[in-house]
C-alpha cells in the first residue's frame, strides 16, 4: 500500500504552506486507523494511515497500538520501521515529534490521548468519532487544544465529503426554501459482542457509535439544536448497550428531525430525507436525489415535486480534502469545519437520549 500519492487541489495548494505540518503519526492501528485500506470496494484512501501516507503534503512516520499483531500489520502495510511503531502512546509522543496525530482508538481513550498529544506538541489532531464518552471529557479536549493553539478535528467525515458540502451550500443559498423536516436513520444489526458492546469502552450503542454521524450531519446542515428527546431499547438482556434508539431533535430555525439508530436490521444504511418549503433532498450512503417543485403533471392548480439533477459543487473530494482543510485551518487559526465543539454538540445530542446530560 506504500507509494501512491494523492495530489491536493491546485487551488488549495496555493494557499497552503508546503513546509507546514508534514509528519503524521497514528494512535490506534485498527480498522479505521489502518486496516480498512485492504477493503477492495472502498474508495481510497479510507483510513487515517492511508490519508497521510498518500497525500502529497504529508508523510506517515509512526504508529502505536496496544495489540502486537496490529503493530506488525501497520509496519508491514505502510513500510514503517518497527522502531517507529510503539505499544505505549506516551512513549511514542515523547520520542516522535509528529505535527499531525490521529487518534483512532476505542472511544474511552480519546480524551486522554488527545490531551496528551496536544501537550506533546502536535499541531493538528484528528480524533475519531464519537469524540468522547462524556461532555466533561469533550470540554477538556477543546480547552486544552485551544489553550495550546492545536487544531482539533473530529472525524465526522461527511463534513468533508463533496456531496454533503454541496447540500449545505445549496441549503444556505435557499435552494430548499426553509427546512421543515428531516427524517434520518443509521440502521445496523445488533451491536457486535466486542468492545462495541462494552459501555466502558464504547460509551453506548448505535446511537453513539453510528448515530453520532447522523446527529452531527444534521447540525451541519440545519444549525443549532435546541431540544433532543429520545428513547432506547435493548432486546437482548445480556447486551449492555442499546440496540435501537429513536429521537426527535428540534433546531433553532424551527426544523424538526425524526431519527432512528440501530434498529436490529440485517443491513447497514445511512440516509437523510431533508424536506424544505421549496424542495427535498434524499442523501445517504446509497442515494443522492433532489426534488424541486413545479406545476403538477397530474392535477390542475397543484404544485408537486419533480426530480432534478442535483448541482454538485466543483470542489475536491473527501479524504484528500481533509488534509487541505486541516492545514488551512491551522495556518489561519480558524476552527476546522469538523471542530471539537462540533463533535461535542453531536455527543451532547446523543447523551440527551441516554439521559446523561
Ligand atoms: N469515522 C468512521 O467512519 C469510523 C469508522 C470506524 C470506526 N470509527 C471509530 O474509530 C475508533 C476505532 O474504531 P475501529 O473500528 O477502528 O476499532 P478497532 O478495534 O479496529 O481499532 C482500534 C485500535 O485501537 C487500539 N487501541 C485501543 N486502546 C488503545 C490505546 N490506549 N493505545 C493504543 N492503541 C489502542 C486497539 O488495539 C485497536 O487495534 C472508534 O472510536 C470508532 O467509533 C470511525
Amino acid at each position: 500500500m506504500v507509494g501512491v500519492r494523492v495530489q491536493t487541489s491546485d487551488r488549495l495548494l496555493m494557499t497552503i504552506s508546503q513546509d507546514l505540518c508534514r509528519q503524521a503519526a497514528i494512535i490506534g492501528c485498527g480498522r479505521i486507523g489502518s486496516i480498512l485500506e485492504h477493503d477492495r470496494l472502498r474508495r481510497k484512501p479510507c483510513t487515517h494511515a492511508g490519508l497521510f501516507a498518500k497525500h502529497s503534503l504529508t508523510e506517515l512516520i509512526a504508529g502505536c497500538d496496544i495489540d502486537a499483531s496490529r503493530r506488525a500489520a501497520f509496519s508491514r502495510d505502510w513500510g514503517i520501521p518497527a522502531s517507529m511503531v510503539f505499544e505505549d502512546y506516551r512513549e511514542m509522543l515523547s520520542k516522535v515529534k509528529a505535527d499531525i496525530v490521529s487518534v483512532a482508538t476505542w472511544t474511552e481513550s480519546h480524551a486522554e490521548i488527545v490531551i496528551e498529544a496536544a501537550r506533546s506538541g502536535a499541531k493538528i489532531i484528528l480524533c475519531e468519532k464519537p469524540m468522547a464518552i462524556s461532555i466533561d471529557e469533550a470540554d477538556r479536549m477543546v480547552e486544552v487544544c485551544d489553550s495550546l493553539g492545536v487544531t482539533l478535528a473530529i472525524h465526522h467525515e461527511r463534513r468533508w465529503e463533496l456531496s454533503y458540502r454541496s447540500v449545505k451550500s445549496f441549503i444556505e443559498k435557499g435552494g430548499l426554501g426553509e427546512i421543515r423536516t428531516i427524517i434520518g436513520h443509521v440502521l445496523t444489526g445488533t451491536p457486535k459482542k466486542d468492545w462495541h458492546s462494552i459501555p466502558q469502552l464504547s460509551g453506548g450503542g448505535p446511537a453513539l457509535h453510528d448515530g453520532t454521524h447522523l446527529f452531527d450531519v444534521m447540525r451541519y446542515l440545519c444549525g443549532k439544536v435546541v431540544e433532543v428527546k429520545g428513547e432506547t431499547e435493548r432486546h437482548d438482556s445480556e447486551l449492555k448497550v442499546e440496540d435501537t434508539a429513536r429521537a426527535v431533535m428540534r433546531f433553532e430555525n424551527g426544523a424538526v428531525a425524526y431519527i432512528e439508530c440501530g434498529g436490529r436490521r440485517k443491513y447497514f444504511d445511512f440516509e437523510l430525507d431533508i424536506q424544505g418549503t421549496l424542495g427535498r433532498i434524499i442523501i445517504g450512503n446509497a442515494v443522492m436525489r433532489y426534488f424541486g417543485v413545479g406545476p403538477s403533471q397530474r392535477y390542475e392548480n397543484f404544485t408537486e415535486f419533480t426530480e432534478r439533477q442535483f448541482p454538485m459543487l466543483d470542489e475536491p473530494q473527501y479524504f484528500p480534502f481533509i488534509v487541505d482543510e486541516l492545514m488551512s485551518a491551522h495556518r489561519t487559526g480558524r476552527r476546522s469545519i469538523s471542530s471539537g465543539e462540533d463533535g461535542r454538540e453531536a455527543l451532547r445530542a446523543v447523551l440527551a437520549i441516554y439521559g446523561r446530560v
